[in-house]
């Protein structure tokens, strides 16, 4: 068994425009062909996955899962309550046609550095054949209460509940954001999903970012990313002016992070409408719920955001509370139109940790 903490060596076939030249197909003997089998790694290249478990131990983990019952079903397969050795886990299903978001997602959860209380821990990630088919499971924690849209749309929110919340979030973004220099570092990522229903919230009502699968890297040496971008990949309803006007500059790996933070203030929206003062609460809407359809298309949306320049509608009674004065200025300054105006993550989480000071005695 490899020590752990060891890098990890696998083989994945890539897809053309990842490999950004000819694709050498075994299969294709010794022409080279555009195009690749996908069979037995033909075109393989070699990643490297630092710091996670060994994989024998995470293929061990991933066998002697039983699984329980559907959580969820998303995009990319099915998400699963499992149990392992009496611990509650999550296990993502992709089918083999999603290969690549498997490894991907896989590979992101086991960059070095990027555990953190509000990134979802994930545990082990195998793939299982069984002659007919080929099973790809992502273990991570699971989190009972599920994700942030099914917890907002269950209940309401004291004032200490939403600034909980909303913290959590920011520091969770912030740490994904952030590089941190050294052998022990970690490369800044952008997340490009970024969603109520894709950030979990835990048992002590914290919540932790997931859904990686969409998240590039910055390297910032070279100053590259670490794969080709796509600008338009993540959720249309949650998409940055930018990226709806495909105004994006792709090549500064600062926007894909101004691009996070518009989305983080469409989500500060949703849980500040479920906050209670005085009895007062909105009923639960996804940002825009308002104006586009249920499915909106890109230009429904650009439309709305970039043309009109149409934000989510502030009510008057946030006035009346401090937090809730202090969220609303926030989400002003994450959704403005140009990416440059945006807040940081870092500066939403100090302004936010400014409000959890607990009142000390008065004077
Ligand atoms: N670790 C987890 N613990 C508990 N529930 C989870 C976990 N991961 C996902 N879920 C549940 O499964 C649902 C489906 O997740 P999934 O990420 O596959 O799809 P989605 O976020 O709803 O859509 P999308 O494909 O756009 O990301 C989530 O909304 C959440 O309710
Ligand atoms: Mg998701």
């Amino acid at each position: 068994m490899l020590a752990n903490g060891r890098e990890e060596v696998v083989k994945s076939c890539v897809s053309l425009p990842e490999l950004n030249a000819q694709v050498f197909c075994h299969s294709s003997k010794n022409v080279t062909k555009t195009e690749c089998c996908y069979t037995d790694f033909c075109n393989n290249i070699t990643l490297r996955l630092p710091l996670g478990l060994p994989l024998l131990v995470q293929r061990t983990i991933a066998r002697t899962i039983v699984l329980q019952e559907i959580v969820g079903k998303g995009r990319f397969g099915e998400v699963w309550h499992g149990k392992w050795c009496g611990e509650d886990v999550a296990v993502k299903i992709f089918s083999s046609r999603d290969e690549r978001s498997w490894f991907r997602e896989a590979e992101i959860y086991q960059t070095v550095m990027l555990r953190h209380e509000n990134i979802l821990g994930f545990i082990a990630a195998d793939n299982k054949d069984n002659g007919t088919w080929t099973q790809l499971w992502l273990v991570s924690e699971y989190h009972e209460q599920g994700s942030l849209f099914d917890y907002l749309n269950r209940g309401t929110v004291t004032v200490q509940g939403m600034v909980r919340l909303a913290l959590s979030v920011a520091s969770g973004l912030a740490h994904l954001h952030m590089e941190i220099v050294g052998t022990q570092g970690k490369p800044a990522i952008a997340h490009r999903d970024l969603k109520s229903k894709n950030i979990l919230v835990k048992r002590n009502e914290t919540c932790a970012i997931a859904d990686l699968g969409l998240a590039v890297k910055h390297d910032s040496v070279l100053n590259t990313i670490d794969i080709p971008q796509n600008p338009r990949v993540g959720t249309r309803r949650y998409m940055a002016p930018e990226i709806l006007e495909d105004a994006m500059n792709t090549s500064i790996f600062e926007s894909f992070k101004r691009a996070d933070i518009y989305s983080l203030g469409l989500v500060y929206w949703e849980i500040a409408r479920r906050c209670s003062v005085g009895g007062i609460t909105e009923e639960y809407q996804l940002p825009y719920y308002d104006l586009v359809p249920s499915d909106p298309s890109i230009e429904d949306m650009r439309r709305v955001v970039c043309e009109q320049k149409l934000r989510p509608s502030i009510p008057n009674q946030w006035q009346s509370c401090e937090a809730l004065r202090v969220l609303a200025r926030l989400m002003r300054e994450c959704w403005r139109s140009s990416g440059a105006a945006r807040l940081t993550a870092l500066r939403v989480k100090k302004t936010i940790s400014q409000l959890c000071v607990p009142e000390g005695p008065k004077a």
